[in-house]
């Protein structure tokens, strides 16, 4: 085998954010930029032994050009065996799995999420360890010490490896194994859920559902799951086909970017059920007919049926959220008597707490919801633990929410984003919060009152590491609160989110707009943080 050593020098870009490195497709293919990048993640790694790793991706554009450096670059650090999904797919539910079940030394996941695709679009590359989940940042830290240092890569002069057929063969000292990139997850599902239950439910006459992909990874893995194992028509299937630019879409399974099937789920005779994922499958939209249910919203009514799904029969050891989330769950989790943790946003916060069996569920505002049978957010999964309390209970989605917010209260939420703005005028903003923070106490929102403000902070309960500067709250007892705090995943300048939250018992009012619901709480988030003086905008980009 021939290993050669390439002379490099290191580019001061290469920090991971919330969710891996995230660049332009042009800033990757700059010559040595991914190899560079690839190198320090193996350079940072120990005790790879024989343990195998794990490769594929969302199916984004470069997807299929580097996974072949990559190969050649694992092929030269000494791995001794890539598991890989065919065509280099894979979504990241199903990585986590695969390498979870494969006892991988961890993985390496292509993809920008539901960043929009193409030559002129987004690229990502993100590291998940041995437990599935994505790397932590004392991992991400080392990366990019590794990457800010480098001089060489090693990399095996080889052809391309063949790919789209499974099978085994070598690169090298490597073996690379091409697997079905279905097959393991769809096991995985089959486990937890009622299939039967949920194959009678699609079979009704009077019960539809409508699966979007988004033209990006889940299209085989809603084919073969909703399709093929639980008899949903194909005509349920949206947007299929994985194509390398998403079909110029944004694939952000949002009421915005998933446009075509909220159009179809709020028509006159729309389905029943309806859902999106994400560019990588992990984030899900869950819709009724004519109605939609906030993600934070879906993890607090995941988590008060979970006993009727046989993968949480025996009940939940506890539930996390992230902090911006709403705290509908936590009305919950104090109803069931069990722990409910507030986490930094991203799901890198979970992985401890699921590893520990503190949780079982966990979820984010922005459409990420799971529990411990992966390290990752699962889009699918959510879509079928939707489907299996549905067929359990015999309600719609929006009884089951109606009857959900009669019990527990409703938890108005939103948020709104300003993307691609100013990245120092958005630093100063914050900061400008920051420092006010000592005198918002006391302050009036219409008729709430401020109980307190602070800028978010986390101890891992489980290992001691801390987090500060994870967003500014600014509380308003248990019944609302406003949050803000800037990006970790944008690629151009900064984006801002404002997260707004509000609590209401009253029977009366728990079929108001959101944004009718919001109203003090957006204008006094405009007041306070003077969005309009740093960013120069009037309103914001995304409304979600
Ligand atoms: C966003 C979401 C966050 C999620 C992440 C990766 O990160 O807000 O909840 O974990 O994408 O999907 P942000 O851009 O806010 O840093
Ligand atoms: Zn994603």
């Amino acid at each position: 085998m021939d290993i050669r050593t390439i002379k490099t020098r290191a580019f001061s870009d290469q920090r991971p954010g919330t969710s891996g490195l995230r660049k332009k497709v042009t800033v990757f293919s700059q010559q040595n930029y991914l190899e560079n990048f690839v190198q320090a993640i193996f350079d940072s790694l120990e005790n790879i032994g024989d343990r195998p790793m794990v490769l594929g991706g969302d199916g984004r554009f470069y997807n299929r050009e580097a996974v072949q450096v990559i190969l050649r670059i694992a092929a030269a650090n000494g791995v001794s065996r890539v598991v890989i999904g065919q065509g280099g797919l894979l979504s990241t539910p199903a990585a986590s799995c695969l390498i979870r079940e494969r006892g991988a030394f961890g993985g390496i996941i292509l993809s920008a999420s539901h960043n929009p695709g193409g030559p002129d679009a987004d690229f990502g590359i993100k590291f998940n360890i041995a437990n599935g989940g994505p790397a932590p940042a004392e991992y991400t830290e080392r990366f990019y010490r590794c990457a800010c240092e480098i001089t060489r890569y090693q990399i095996v002069e080889a052809q391309d490896v063949a790919i789209d057929n499974t099978g085994e063969s070598r690169l090298g000292g490597m073996a690379v194994e091409v697997v079905d990139p279905v097959a393991d997850y769809a096991g995985l599902m089959e486990a937890l859920f009622d299939f039967d239950r949920i194959r009678a439910l699609i079979g009704r006459d009077d019960f539809s559902i409508c699966f979007d992909a988004m033209h990006a990874i889940n299209g085989p893995y809603a084919a073969e799951i909703l399709g093929r194992r639980l008899g949903a028509p194909l005509s349920a299937l949206m947007r299929d086909e994985v194509l390398t630019d998403f079909g110029g879409g944004h694939p952000d399974p949002n009421l915005v970017y998933a446009d075509q099937l909220v159009a179809r789920m709020f028509s006159d005779d729309g389905p029943d059920f309806g859902a999106a994922t994400d560019g990588d499958g992990d984030r899900n939209m869950i819709l009724g007919r004519q109605f939609f249910v906030t993600p934070s919203d879906s993890l607090a009514i995941l988590t008060a049926n979970a006993t009727r799904v046989p993968g949480y029969a025996d009940g939940l050891a506890g539930v996390a959220r992230s902090m911006p989330t709403s705290t509908a769950v936590d009305r919950v989790a104090r109803k069931l008597g069990i722990d409910c943790y507030e986490t930094p946003t991203g799901w890198k916060y979970f992985g401890n707490l699921l590893d520990a069996g503190r949780i079982t569920l966990c979820g984010e505002e922005s459409f990420g919801t799971g529990s411990n049978h992966v390290r990752e957010k699962d889009g699918l999964w959510a879509v079928l633990f939707w489907l299996d309390i549905l067929a359990a209970s015999g309600k719609s989605v929006a009884e089951l929410t109606r009857e959900h917010w009669r019990e527990y209260g409703r938890t108005y939420y939103s948020r709104h984003d300003y993307e691609a703005v100013d990245a120092s005028a958005a630093a100063e903003l914050i900061d400008t919060l920051r420092a006010g923070l000592p005198t918002l106490g006391g302050q009036r929102i219409g008729d709430l009152e401020i109980s307190n403000g602070d800028d978010f902070a986390y101890t891992d309960p489980i290992d001691g590491s801390t987090s500060s500067a994870q967003g500014i709250r600014l509380i308003c007892g248990d019944d609302a609160r406003v949050v803000m705090r800037l990006s970790g995943t944008g690629t151009e300048g900064a984006t801002l989110r404002v997260y707004l939250e509000r609590h209401v018992d009253d029977l009366n009012k728990l079929d108001l707009d959101a944004q009718t619901a919001l109203a003090d709480l957006i204008r006094f988030a405009d007041s306070i943080a003077r969005i309009e003086h740093f960013t120069g905008r009037k309103t914001p980009t995304v409304i979600t």
